[in-house]
């Protein structure tokens, strides 16, 4: 393990038809607030009748903000923040998947700094842009409609920057939601590709952790292959049985645990995978769920004999295989081919030809890496840490 700090102050309040009560569970935050959702919303009109109701029972003015779209752009989180500022809003609600609570955290914190939010976002990783620490955001609420992301319960804000097409991060505490209002049953409605996707985002999330961390953390092990099977199970049973607001409930929680920061303490986890996967949706419009499922088995043939014996646990623990009459490496590349055909079995892509993406982008996709997301030695986060020529590699892998 490796040193941490522990930090999550979200007040999570969970379970069937919580969104109902919006207004009473946030009454306290302020008098005015803008929530947040997306562009084409008509899936969600019900439910944000339902919660700007209830937020305008409690005397709550509320401003509307519904211009999100999927890799959610800089350009209408702009123009929200100008809202804020216009109409002094005192808190900010997100109604949607990743994409919107994203902008909404980043809503919440731009409109309390007069500079461009852009200026927090760690386009680049090296020392040529300072970026900028925040100093304070107005408190915003989440209510998720798609598990997914952690977002409700995490400090990270992901948004591509639709003038330079970098897609990129910001990460501070202050963007923590002060209350996420999580309610399974929205989720019910959900399409089986939305959820599917969701289901591998999650189970990404823990992977970048398993895979790139710090050596000695059996109990964070242990508690990661357990959200993994407890998603990949539970992806299985909900796309059977899509109205089952037990099973919704289950997977709704199990991946916020993904990346909410309690799997990840003391491993110091890199995001490589996520680092190839934000450019091929900022360039492609790729969905960011299968973006993953197609880059995790590429990343992980690539990296596989170097970390096989990782990859042989993974085999066992997560994905029940025999692997004992098997090499090490036959063993790894076994688990990750079992790997990739679970993620084939919800209905997500595993391959950049599934998403017309050509072998011809692959420079400029891999300098987009470089550029954006890799350190001063040109390596992404990973173990063993991988450069252009392996950032290529895994593509070719992925064709
Ligand atoms: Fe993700």
């Amino acid at each position: 393990m490796v040193n941490f700090t522990c930090y999550n102050p979200v007040k999570v309040v969970f379970g069937a038809g919580e969104s109902a009560r919006t207004g009473k569970i946030v009454k306290d935050l302020g008098k005015t607030c803008l929530v947040v959702c997306y562009e084409q919303h008509d899936f969600l009109d019900s439910l944000l009748n339902s919660i700007c109701s209830s937020l305008e029972r409690e005397g709550i003015r509320v401003l509307t903000h519904y211009t999100v779209t999927a890799n959610p752009l800089l350009s209408p989180i702009h123009a929200g923040i100008e809202i804020c500022r216009a109409e002094k809003v005192d808190f900010v609600v997100g109604v949607g998947g990743g994409s919107v609570m994203d902008s909404a955290k980043t809503i919440a914190v731009g409109a309390c700094y007069e500079g461009d939010v852009w200026d927090m976002f760690m386009s680049r990783h090296d020392s040529s842009v300072r970026i900028v620490t925040p100093k304070a955001a107005l408190p915003a609420v989440m209510i998720p409609t798609l598990p997914a992301t952690s977002s409700e319960m995490n400090n990270i804000a992901v948004v591509t920057n639709d003038k330079t097409t970098e897609k990129s991060y910001l990460q501070s505490d202050l963007i923590y939601s002060r209350i996420s209002i999580m309610d399974p049953e929205i989720t019910c409605s959900l399409p089986a590709y939305q959820t599917a996707c969701g289901a591998v985002d999650a189970i990404s999330h823990i992977m970048e952790a398993y895979f790139n961390c710090a050596p000695d953390t059996p109990l964070q092990d242990r508690l990661q292959e357990a959200d993994v099977v407890t998603i990949m199970d539970l992806s299985k049973k909900v796309l059977a049985d899509p109205k089952n607001v037990a099973l919704r409930s289950s997977i709704m929680w199990a991946s916020t645990l993904a990346w909410n920061g309690w799997l990840q303490c003391g491993i110091a986890p890199g995001s490589p995978m996520h680092q190839i996967g934000h450019v091929l949706s900022a360039r492609f419009g790729v969905t960011h769920g299968a973006t993953l499922g197609i880059i995790m088995p590429a990343f992980f043939r690539y990296v596989a004999p170097q970390r096989a014996d990782r990859f042989v646990r993974l085999g066992e623990k997560m994905l029940g295989l025999d692997l004992s009459n098997m090499t090490e490496l036959e063993g790894a590349y076994r688990a990750i081919d079992a790997f990739e055909e679970y993620i084939a079995s919800v209905g997500v892509q595993t391959k950049l030809s599934q998403v017309n993406i050509p072998e011809s982008a692959f420079e400029d996709i891999a300098n987009d890496v470089v550029r954006i997301s890799c350190d001063a030695n040109g390596n992404l986060p990973s173990n063993p840490p991988v450069g252009k020529e392996g950032i290529l590699a895994v593509l070719k892998l992925a064709l």
